[in-house]
């Protein structure tokens, strides 16, 4: 007999590649169901830029935890966006930054530092609507509704290089080279609900989910 899990109504997971749109589109749904955001990649990001700051190694997961150890690491869920803070000080303005994006996949890879993430990420209040890589396929497997957005990775780079000023091409090099960086978290969830935005403006994604959701978009 197959086992039946509860729901946990509380929690709704955007999961895809990176500049999949799925931080935007989260962020707007969470705005219309009136819940806050959490972006799981800050934690990820944070990580990245205290080991890197401490001059740690970034392969030794030993390393970057005991570096980790020695912060207290604070997410803050607002419904405006969520912000990241280390002893006290707001870092989430230093998290976007090429050097970061270059070096986070490496330390995503360790199992120990998705552990100290995914620690974090589930003691948090519902409700919440979540974006990473396996919210839906790990950390909140039985979340209430689970979406994976995709793009192709032209499309994806396109709207990279309208937020940072950057070069189509090594924007396009540098996504394609964390795709495979994080492909074994890329693993949509089995009941994730899937929806390719590359021919679709941000409205008509969140309409899309909205409607999944049974919610109408507009007042
Ligand atoms: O989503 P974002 O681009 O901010 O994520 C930054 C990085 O953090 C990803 O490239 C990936 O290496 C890692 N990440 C992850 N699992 C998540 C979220 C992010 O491995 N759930």
């Amino acid at each position: 007999m197959s086992e039946v899990r509860a729901r946990d109504p509380g929690v709704v997971t955007f999961d895809g590649p990176a500049a999949s749109g799925k931080s935007t589109v989260a962020e707007r749904v969470a705005a219309v169901l009136g819940v806050p955001c959490v972006s799981s990649g800050l934690l990820y990001r944070v990580a990245t830029l205290l080991a890197t700051g401490a001059g740690a190694a970034l392969d030794d997961a030993d390393a970057v935890l005991s570096v980790l150890d020695a912060h207290a690491v604070e997410l803050r869920p607002g419904l405006g966006g969520d912000a990241v803070r280390v002893d006290g000080d707001d870092v989430t303005a230093a998290l976007h930054s090429d050097a970061v994006d270059a070096a986070v996949s490496r330390v995503a890879a360790h199992p120990a530092v998705r552990a100290w993430v995914d620690a974090r990420l589930r003691e948090m209040p519902r409700p919440f609507v979540i974006d990473g890589r396996d919210m839906g396929s790990v950390v909140f497997p039985d979340a209430a509704h689970k979406f994976y957005l995709t793009a192709a990775p032209e499309v994806r780079a396109a709207r990279r290089v309208g937020e940072r000023a950057a070069d189509l091409a090594d924007v396009a090099d540098a996504i394609r080279r964390r795709d495979a960086l994080d492909a074994r978290q890329l693993a949509p969830a089995p009941d994730a609900q899937h929806l390719d935005t590359s021919a679709l403006d941000l409205d008509q994604v969140v309409e899309w989910v909205l409607g999944r959701l049974s919610v109408a978009a507009t007042p």
